[in-house]
């Protein structure tokens, strides 16, 4: 340990006492640039038993945990790389066996005196030194993600410059290059956080509602001790992200090669990373697993079981039956779609995909259903927040998509809209049978809402 220690100092490159570089200096592959609380390093490295060289961000205390690599599609061939800063305020990465520019970062407007510097949050930045907004950076890598979401990383979108911060999987271990999987922020409708294949919705961590991300069903407003969970929505940017609750703590989620985001916390006393949580927990994660109008629930032996919304019916029985669910439920009953609908509430749900819904913070929720009431394509309202009491509305026009059922404790309402003989009738049994796996509503926890004039 101790030469380790010794050895961590003695590559500390003069060029950077301080974890910046500035135009007449450069970072060769052999030397890191430290972070300003050395936290963090700056270097050349190669993943696993490849022999190409990449520019990566790794902690100090644990280097073959890489946050952050430059030149992912343009590996060098060998260790003649050097990291440069132009006059201008670029990052250049050149080879310098071949004179030349493997990778280079962007800017849209160009500094006077321009220095990189690694801070200690492990975001390599390029400032204008003479620039007084200290979060005014000319680039920085938060904005380009690869496979690792850290703390104070925005994963989500600026509205003003178009700008789309998703991360997206290695291609395997030993190959940083963009792999198949994506986390991404689609902002169509309420905002909701995806896991994608490619163009394919694999799985939706989902919408907000004030204390978590709906998909991940459970959260409690006492703090939870390691991270905090944060959900910015305004008219400039809309995206996820965290917090650390200790300054020496580190927490970092990663987007494995096979498309699972796990969050590792590094843990001192067993000098380890541990693994606390993994998201696309179940098989119910699966996107639209069960087709529309239908919730997905996991039984006793974790297979995932589909069930028609009540007063909804398998679009083919002979399908459902043999557990093809993709085409969902239709309804058995049309709406009136003017005096009589009604509203069935279930409780403990993940909120459908929301693409295509429409929101409002200021909306209650009987001025919500009054709003979907006078709408003959709203489907379902639920809250838009369900902190204090609940507030705001969230309304979803035609197919209502991706919904699961979470065991006690976890989940929140939501109001599925019906016609008024189906309130009447929602304690008749429902076609159902175990023996071929599909389950009955017979414990999901509803219960008739009035209608409204
Ligand atoms: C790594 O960073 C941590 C946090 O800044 C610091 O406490 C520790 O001394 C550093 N370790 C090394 C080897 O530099
Ligand atoms: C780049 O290559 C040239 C020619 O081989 C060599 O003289 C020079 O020292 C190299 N520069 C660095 C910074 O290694
Ligand atoms: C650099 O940024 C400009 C606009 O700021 C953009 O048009 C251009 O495509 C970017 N180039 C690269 C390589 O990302
Ligand atoms: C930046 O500040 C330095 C020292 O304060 C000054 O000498 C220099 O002219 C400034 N550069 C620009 C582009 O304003
Ligand atoms: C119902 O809502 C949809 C989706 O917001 C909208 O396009 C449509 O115009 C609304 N219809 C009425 C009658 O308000």
């Amino acid at each position: 340990m101790c030469l380790f220690f010794l050895f961590s100092l003695l590559r500390i490159p003069a060029a950077s006492a301080l974890g910046t570089i500035t135009p007449s200096q450069y970072i060769r592959d052999g030397e890191t640039l430290v972070s300003v609380g050395g936290s963090y390093e700056l270097g050349f490295f190669s993943p696993g038993k490849s022999k190409s060289r990449y520019l990566g961000i790794w902690y100090n205390f644990s280097t073959d945990a890489v946050v952050w690599v430059a030149n992912r599609e343009t590996p060098l061939g060998d260790s003649s790389g050097l990291l440069k800063l132009t006059e201008q305020g670029v990052l250049v990465l050149l080879l310098n066996s071949s004179n030349s520019i493997v990778w280079s970062s962007n800017s849209s407007r160009i500094a006077g005196n321009p220095v990189s510097q690694l801070l200690d949050s492990g975001n390599l930045v390029v400032q204008d030194e003479n620039e007084t907004n200290p979060d005014d950076f000319l680039w920085q890598s938060f904005d380009y993600p690869c496979h690792t979401h850290l703390p104070k990383m925005k994963i989500g979108w600026d509205l003003v410059t178009g700008l789309d911060r998703y991360l997206s999987s290695w291609k395997s271990t030993e190959d940083p290059a963009p792999g198949e999987f994506l986390i991404r922020m689609d902002y169509r409708g309420l905002p909701q956080l995806l896991l994608m294949k490619g163009a394919k919705i694999l799985a939706r961590p989902g919408s907000w509602n004030g204390l978590y991300l709906t998909g991940i069903g459970y959260g409690s407003r006492e703090p939870n001790p390691i991270s905090a969970y944060e959900f910015v929505l305004n008219k400039d940017e809309v995206y996820f992200g965290y917090s650390l609750r200790s300054m020496s703590a580190f927490s970092r989620i990663v987007l494995n090669p096979l498309g699972v985001a796990e969050q590792f916390t590094w843990v001192y006393q067993k000098q380890s990373w541990e693994l606390p949580a993994t998201f696309l927990a179940d098989r119910c994660e699966s996107y639209a697993l069960c087709g529309p109008f239908s919730s997905c629930s996991i039984n006793n032996f974790n297979t995932p079981m589909c069930a028609c919304l009540k007063g909804f019916v398998p679009k083919s029985s002979k399908d459902w039956n043999l557990g093809y669910w993709s085409d969902g439920c239709v309804r058995r009953t049309p709406l009136a779609c003017s005096d009589g609908d009604g509203f069935i509430k279930y409780s403990g749900m993940k909120l459908p995909d929301t693409s295509t819904s429409w929101f409002d913070k200021s909306t209650s929720l009987k001025e919500c259903k009054g709003l979907c009431l006078g709408n003959c394509s709203c489907t379902a309202c639920a809250n838009l927040d369900i902190t204090e009491g609940g507030s705001g509305c969230v309304l979803w026009f035609d197919n209502l998509v991706d919904i699961k059922e979470f065991p006690p404790g976890g989940g929140q309402d939501l109001y599925i809209r019906v016609a008024a003989s189906e309130r009447a009738t929602s304690n008749s049994p429902q076609l159902c049978s175990f023996s071929r796996g599909i389950a009955c509503w017979n414990d999901i926890v509803y219960t008739e809402e009035e209608t409204q004039k």
